[in-house]
């Protein structure tokens, strides 16, 4: 799990507006809506527009481009509540005069084979490989990968 990070500090956010910030490479829009301090990935999913500059009312963000309005809670597109489409929120808390983000952690890449090579190389594809003999199949040739015919037994 990763940690809330401060981005601003109250008082920096003026009530009905956002501003964005850079975290882990992600521009994130912090908004101030009633009082109430909420994020989301600032990267509107229509055609990018910084929702952070957008108009801030009633919970929702209205894009300052096309004016797709966007659920400041859950991110939902508010104008067809049978879309999936959605911007990403994060969590944000105030801790004493500092607003702080927490953003996702990240996806951990999927592991390599401790022998250096990968699940296509030349070494987990020739015959006679662990691989192979875990799937019941035989080794094909000699270690030089010659074969030699059946009638020649
Ligand atoms: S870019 Fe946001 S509505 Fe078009």
């Amino acid at each position: 799990m990763s940690e809330f990070r401060t981005v601003a500090k109250a008082g920096d956010i003026p009530e009905g507006q956002g501003r964005c910030f850079a975290l882990d490479g992600t521009m994130v829009g912090v908004f101030l809506d009633q009082g109430r301090y909420f994020a989301i990935n600032d990267f509107c999913p229509h055609m990018g527009a910084s929702l952070s500059e957008g108009y801030v009312e009633n919970g929702a963000v209205m894009c300052p481009w096309h004016a797709w309005r966007f659920s400041l809670c859950d991110g939902t597109w508010l104008d067809n509540s049978k879309s999936s489409i959605r911007t990403p929120c994060y969590e944000v808390r105030v801790e004493g005069d500092q607003i702080q983000v927490r953003m996702p952690a990240p996806i951990p890449a999927p592991a390599k084979p401790d022998n250096g090579s990968t699940p296509d190389s030349p070494a987990n594809t020739k015959a006679g490989t662990s691989a192979d003999a875990s799937m019941g199949s035989e080794p094909v040739g000699d270690e030089h990968g010659t074969a030699e015919p059946d009638d020649a037994r």
